[in-house]
Parts: C-alpha cells; sequence; structure tokens
C-alpha cells in the first residue's frame, strides 16, 4: 500500500552506503550523526542505484528551490494513497500544485492560524492537569492528543465525531509511513475504509446544506466541498487534500513537541526549560529543535529536466532525495550541529556569522503551508509545559521506524502536580 516504492529502496541503499543499518535501534536514535561524515565528503552522493542523495545544505535548498527537480515523473509514485488513484497537491507539480495548494491557502490566513493555535493553550492546560502527579509518556499522553485536536480543528471535525476519528486517522498516518510489519494491515485497512466514509458523507452533508446556508462551521473539510466558482469538489481530491494535511501535520507536530520535551528535560539544571518559559526565547529553542531533530527526513524530487548538480549531470527522470537533516547539520553552515544550542537563533550577529535558516520546513514552492502553525503550535505547548515541566523519567524511549517522519515513539515523564 505504500505509495513511495521507488524512495523506499532509495532510502535503504543510502543508509546501507552510510554504513548504517536503518533496523538497528542505534541508528534510529540519532540517525543524522551518520549523515555527516558523508557532507564532509561531498554534498551530493550517487547511490548504486542511480538516485542521488542530497546532503550538503546549499544543494539541497538548490533542489528544493529549482524547478527542474519535482514530482513530474509518473513512475516516481506509484501513487495508492488510501486506495484512491490521486495525488495530493505535495506531489504534484505548477499548475495543479498552484492550483490546490492556493485553495488551502486561502483559508490558512494568519487570523485563522492565530485563532488555531489559541485552542492550543486550553488543549495543553487540559492535558496537563489529566496527567498531573503520575507517571506517564509524553508522546502518548500529550504530544499525540494535542496534534490530532489541531489538526481536528484545521480540518472542522465536530466535536461528536472527534474520538472515533482520532482512532481512525492515527492508524491511516503509521500506515502510510512504517513497514508493513510494524503494523496490523488488518487494522489499519479497517480504519482507512472509515476514514474515507468519514470524508465522504461530510461532504455529501455539506452539498445538501447548499452553498448558500452554511452551518457556522469553519475548518477546511467544509470549505473545500465546494471549488471557488460553486461547483461540488471532486471527492478524490477533497479526500485525497485532507488526508496530506493530516499525513503533513500529524507527526512532524508529535516529533516537534517530544524532541523538545526531551532536549529541555535534559538540559541542565532547567536551563533548557527557563529559555522556553520566555516569550522573548521560546521561539528561539523551537527553531534549534526543528533544526537537530528535522522531523522530516527527505523531500524527495525527481529531475524532470536533465540537470546538474554540485558538478553532477543529473539525467531526466533521476530521483533525487535532499535530506533535511543531514544539511540542517551541515558543519560548513551551523557551528557544533550535533549541539543542542538555542542561542545560536538568538542575536545571531553576536554569535560571530550569521545563522542559515534551517530546511526543516524545506523550501521554494512546496515550503510548509502548516509551517506558522506548527510553530504557534509549539509556543503555547511549551509555555504551558514550562510552568510545570514534565521530568524525564530513566526508561527506554523508542523511536519511531517512518521513512520520511522520524520521532520519538514513547518518551517516559513524570507528570508533576500542578503548582
Ligand atoms: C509540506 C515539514 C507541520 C502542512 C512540508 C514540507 C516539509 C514540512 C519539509 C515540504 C516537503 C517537500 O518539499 O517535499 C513540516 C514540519 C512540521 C509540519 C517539520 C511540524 C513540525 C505541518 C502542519 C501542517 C502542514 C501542522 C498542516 C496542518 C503541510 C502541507 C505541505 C507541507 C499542506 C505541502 C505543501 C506543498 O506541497 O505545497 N511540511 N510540516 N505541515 N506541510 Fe508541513
Amino acid at each position: 500500500a505504500h505509495a513511495d516504492e521507488p524512495i523506499r529502496l532509495a532510502v535503504g541503499e543510502l543508509a546501507r552506503f552510510l554504513g548504517a543499518d536503518v533496523d538497528d535501534p542505534a541508528f534510529l536514535t540519532d540517525p543524522h550523526r551518520c549523515l555527516t561524515p558523508g557532507i564532509r565528503e561531498k554534498s551530493v552522493h550517487r547511490l548504486p542505484g542511480g538516485a542521488l542523495a542530497v546532503l550538503g545544505y546549499t544543494a539541497c535548498a538548490e533542489v528544493l528551490r529549482d524547478t527542474r527537480f519535482g514530482h513530474g515523473a509518473r513512475e516516481l509514485y506509484e501513487t495508492t494513497l488510501l486506495g484512491l488513484p490521486a495525488r495530493s497537491f505535495l506531489q504534484l507539480d505548477a499548475p495543479g500544485h498552484t492550483r490546490l495548494r492556493g485553495q488551502v491557502a486561502r483559508h490558512f490566513t494568519a487570523r485563522r492560524v492565530r485563532a488555531l493555535a489559541e485552542n492550543v493553550g486550553y488543549y495543553s492546560t487540559a492535558l496537563v492537569r489529566e496527567h498531573a502527579g503520575r507517571p506517564g509518556d509524553f508522546v502518548a499522553d500529550f504530544a499525540e492528543p494535542l496534534a490530532m485536536s489541531v489538526i481536528s480543528d484545521v480540518l472542522g471535525v465536530p466535536p461528536e465525531d472527534r474520538p472515533a476519528f482520532h482512532r481512525d486517522a492515527r492508524l491511516v498516518v503509521r500506515g502510510l509511513d512504517q513497514p508493513a510489519r510494524a503494523m496490523d494491515e488488518r487494522a489499519v485497512a479497517q480504519a482507512r475504509f472509515r476514514f474515507v466514509r468519514f470524508f465522504r458523507r461530510r461532504a455529501q452533508a455539506r452539498r445538501q446544506a447548499g452553498t448558500r446556508h452554511r452551518a457556522p462551521r469553519d475548518g477546511l473539510l467544509d470549505a473545500l466541498s465546494h471549488r471557488p466558482d460553486g461547483s461540488p469538489a471532486d471527492i478524490r481530491e477533497l479526500v485525497t487534500t485532507c488526508s496530506l494535511l493530516l499525513s503533513a501535520g500529524y507527526d512532524t507536530t508529535v516529533s516537534l513537541l517530544s524532541h523538545a520535551v526531551a532536549e529541555l528535560g535534559g538540559a541542565p539544571s532547567g536551563q533548557g526549560w527557563a529559555l522556553a518559559r520566555d516569550p522573548q526565547t521560546v521561539g528561539a529553542v523551537v527553531e534549534e529543535v526543528l533544526r537537530l531533530h528535522s522531523p522530516v527526513q527527505i523531500a524527495p524530487r525527481a529531475a524532470v529536466r536533465d540537470a546538474a548538480l554540485d558538478g553532477l549531470p543529473v539525467a531526466r527522470g533521476t530521483i533525487v532525495l535532499p535530506l533535511l537533516p543531514a544539511a540542517n547539520r551541515d558543519p560548513d553552515i551551523f557551528d557544533s550541529p550535533h549541539t543542542f544550542r538555542p542561542r545560536r537563533y538568538l542575536a545571531p550577529a553576536a554569535q560571530g556569522r550569521s545563522t542559515a535558516r534551517h530546511l526543516a520546513f524545506g523550501a521554494g514552492a512546496h515550503f510548509c503551508l502548516g509551517a506558522a502553525l506548527a510553530r504557534l503550535t509549539a509556543h503555547s505547548a511549551l509555555a504551558v509545559l514550562a510552568a510545570c515541566p514534565p521530568r524525564p523519567r530513566d526508561a527506554p524511549r523508542t523511536y519511531s521506524e517512518g521513512v520520511v517522519v522520524r520521532g520519538l515513539r514513547s518518551l517516559p515523564v513524570t507528570w508533576p502536580h500542578r503548582p
């Protein structure tokens, strides 16, 4: 059921090329360290199967911004996302990409994003209260339910549907990015079925209600049920776009929140949390977590025309794999690249050299549409957590086995009593 088998193969090749075993727990714990020796050698590597692994910051940014690298080649994706023969706009080039992204972007205004982020404070406070005083798991107790609530707000999932939607959506997202052996295939298939049925029914109900008498809901699901000219949206397009928002926004936010808590909890004598508590510096903490623990591992492209990269000729059709975590630890760009140092994002001029923007949200035409929302979500959640930080417990952490998004699967913590 995986949409991106050629990419999966190329990633496996890449791991072997770097001398790593992707199934080895040590690799899962810090795969990014394996990447830097490769960068020092050269920033673009041709893998045995012909794909190009792009490790250097400058070359990664170039691929993401250059329209010679895109998604055009049909053979790149045998897309069967949710059994629907449609690509999300993340996997389209202009003009299809521009049209569909534009439709969503119109509803992702700064005002709407601020309103969405306001709810984050309420959700976070409720979750912290619910677990106060208990040993728990930060991922399951906080990061996952919070990220799912935010996405449900974005889509406009009604409160009464949320428990079932959350259960199904979580399985659907995992099913897109996990090796089959890690999943219960039957449960995933059933969740997928219910998930698509949910969108279909909502879209039908919205259409029956007509365009004029809209219920006072403001989720994307409702907004996208009709095209800008008032005609009904194509149901496959709608489901694909909504699942893109879910798959792009859920695991990534879980990864960001849990890595932030792991780093802040590990810093000596609560220094990290002091930075998170201060509205002037929490932003730097979030940027540094994104740089050091970039949730999205690869932003796959193919050469849609003959091109060149770092002196290497790139024939049309070649798979090109920019590795965002490698770019974000490029020693030519970032001092002490493996060290968590939020201060590099504070007054960069005072640090000796200006701090480059990390590429955790990508770059160019496909730059993350949810970047502002992800940032504000993290700022609000950390502000609540900083008042009463969960303490990491001395118990094993586990990491996801996803190829595209990497993050913690469990982070044992003790939830303090509320002051
Ligand atoms: C695209 C990262 C959160 C929606 C991307 C891309 C990256 C990324 C790297 C570009 C992929 C590529 O070029 O191949 C992240 C990270 C997040 C995050 C690190 C959180 C920490 C979100 C959220 C949403 C979202 C919360 C929405 C609710 C999207 C969409 C795209 C995208 C729609 C596709 C944009 C396009 O193709 O034009 N994201 N994302 N993301 N992201 Fe995010």
